[in-house]
């Protein structure tokens, strides 16, 4: 008589944990986590809902950066504006990489990605004429701004890049999406010329694929494809064996 009882149990047990889930889906905000004062933005927090912001995230607690721009953003008057490459922009970062900095120089490069007071977007056509702008960095560590009719572009002598979304903004914490790492020249020095446009493809023939099978031996796998077609089978998996539970528990509570 155990074994039953337990299974049934078990169940009620999954049919209540939905109906939380349920709720919460529900419900318009996320329920916030007991605020401790007005006004107060909890950086790791917002970093870990937004984005993918991952790598940055990572790589400011791994230098305590993160505690810096916390304290700015709590404890000061000015408030604080960041620039937040996406994961993507670190993956991406192939010729100057960060692998080989030293830690002062990593925590440097991450401080760069920040300003020392709240800006609201529209106030940023303000700071273009004022470029070059200091970051918490500090010294030499200053980022230009461009107001290109509403696109803002901020170069840092490496990336040339823009604002790309607003992730947050409410003084005294603005938080913007950028394109690229942002790689100061007081580390990475001058920044070589733009590549020019690839040169085009002198007299030899086009690769194509008139005929692949006269050059390609196996078929190559599509690793993209398996990957998220395994996916969404493990997910429909995991709610087939769901179901099964759900279904098989609920025979036995009927057979007692
Ligand atoms: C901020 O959020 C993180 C992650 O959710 C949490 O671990 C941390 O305790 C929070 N800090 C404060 C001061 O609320
Ligand atoms: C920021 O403020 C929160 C809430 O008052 C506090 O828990 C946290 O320790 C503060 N962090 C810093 C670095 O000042
Ligand atoms: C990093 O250092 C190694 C060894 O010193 C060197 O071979 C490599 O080219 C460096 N990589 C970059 C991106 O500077
Ligand atoms: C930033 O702007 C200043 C002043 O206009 C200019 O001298 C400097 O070269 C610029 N820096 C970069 C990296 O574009």
């Amino acid at each position: 008589m155990a074994f039953p009882k337990i299974l049934i149990v078990t169940t009620l047990l999954a049919l209540s944990l939905t109906s939380i889930n349920a709720a919460t889906i529900l419900s318009p905000t996320p329920a916030p986590a007991p605020a401790p004062g007005p006004g107060f933005v909890n950086l790791t927090d917002l970093f870990t809902v937004a984005g993918p912001f991952q790598t940055f995230l990572q790589l400011l607690q791994q230098t305590k950066v993160i505690e810096t721009f916390q304290n700015q953003a709590n404890n000061t008057d000015q408030g604080i504006t960041i620039f937040v490459p996406k994961d993507k922009a670190f993956s991406s970062l192939k010729k100057p990489s960060l692998k080989n900095l030293t830690s002062d120089q990593l925590k440097s490069l991450l401080l760069f990605h920040a300003i020392p007071k709240y800006y609201k977007l529209s106030e940023f056509t303000t700071l273009s004429s004022s470029s070059p702008v200091s970051t918490i960095a500090g010294g030499q560590y200053t980022l230009n701004f461009t107001d290109n009719s509403g696109s803002i572009k901020v170069n840092s002598g490496w990336a040339n890049t823009k604002i790309s979304s607003s992730v947050y903004s409410t003084d005294p914490v603005a938080v913007y999406q950028v394109d690229k790492v942002l790689l100061p020249q007081v580390i990475f020095g001058v920044a070589p010329p733009q590549a020019p446009a690839p040169a085009p493809v002198p007299e030899a023939s086009p690769v194509s694929d008139i005929s692949p099978s006269s050059h390609v031996k196996g078929s190559s796998p599509k690793s993209s494809d398996s990957t998220s077609s395994s996916s969404s089978h493990r997910i429909s998996f995991g709610i087939v064996n769901w179901l099964a539970l759900v279904v098989a528990s609920a025979g036995l509570m009927v057979l007692f």
